[in-house]
């Protein structure tokens, strides 16, 4: 599809089995990138990099906390000295919570702005300076159509928020570092069928989940990766502060 080869990408949040961020990951590979594999679930990363290993690319698993300043610091210097680069970097770690407003406690909205928020900021502070060496760059964060709809599909409003900050998040830095070669994008899926919402739903609620959704479906992750692929690519070098929907028409706007 896009030639990404000998590109070296950095996927956060990538070893859960059936998440987007390994199928991100995949991708990429699939498109000739070298990859590193982060996540809190090193046992997840493992499995990833041999997948990856199998596609002929180099990978390279990291156990990496993007709320730890430590683990990011590792992170980026183990990256450089292993491929010498840093051309992509997609945000892909987050964490929800279904819950209402009344019942969000300031711990729970801080939990959720640290990883979504926080962390997003802070790696992609770590990657920039090696972005802004190379004058090559594509920064892509995983929001939400929560962040653009204000929830309603299963997150609390501390999620919606934490996504919504990750969209603007984006469109600020690529104001900054447009000049550099580095653009900064987002893409706000709908419902994927993953399992950050820990399998809670049933099968009824999925139906009511999907009732409103014009697509009549979940997404699946391969679907958010093929997007990924596109804004990574050298053709997308002049889409910048965008977000891409990918929800089914759930949202419209
Ligand atoms: N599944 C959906 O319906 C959906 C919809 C819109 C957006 N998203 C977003 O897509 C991204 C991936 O979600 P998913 O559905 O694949 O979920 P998932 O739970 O399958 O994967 C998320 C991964 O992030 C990792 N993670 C959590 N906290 C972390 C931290 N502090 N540091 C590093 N890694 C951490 C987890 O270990 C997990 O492997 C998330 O940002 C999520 O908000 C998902």
């Amino acid at each position: 599809m896009f030639n990404l080869n000998n590109r070296v990408a950095i996927v956060t949040g990538a070893g859960s089995k059936r998440g987007i961020g390994r199928t991100i990951a995949l991708a990429l590979a699939e498109q000739g990138a070298h990859v590193v594999v982060c996540d809190l679930n090193l046992a997840g990363v493992s499995e990833v990099v041999e997948e990856i290993k199998e596609k002929g690319v180099r990978s390279l698993g990291l156990k990496c906390n993007i709320t730890s300043e430590e683990d990011i610091k590792k992170t980026v210097t183990a990256t450089f000295n292993e491929f010498g680069r840093i051309d992509i970097l997609v945000n892909n770690a987050g964490i929800t919570q279904p819950v209402k407003v009344l019942d969000t406690t300031p711990e729970d909205w801080t939990r959720i702005m640290e990883v979504n928020l926080k962390g997003t900021f802070m790696i992609t502070k770590a990657v920039l300076p090696v972005m802004i060496k190379e004058k090559y760059g594509r920064i892509i964060n995983i929001s939400s159509v929560s962040g653009k709809r204000g929830g309603g599909v299963f997150g609390g409003a501390h999620y919606s928020a934490s996504k919504a900050g990750m969209l603007a998040f984006a469109k600020a830095l690529a104001r900054e570092v447009g000049r550099q070669g580095i653009t900064a994008n987002s893409v706000t899926p709908g419902l994927v069928a993953t399992d950050i919402r820990g399998g809670l739903e049933s099968k009824e609620e999925q139906q009511k989940m999907t009732a409103d959704i014009p697509c009549g479906r979940m997404a699946i992750p391969e679907e958010i990766a093929a997007t990924v692929c596109f804004l990574a690519s050298e053709e997308a070098a002049y889409i910048t502060g965008e977000d891409i929907d990918i929800n089914g028409g759930s949202h419209m706007d």
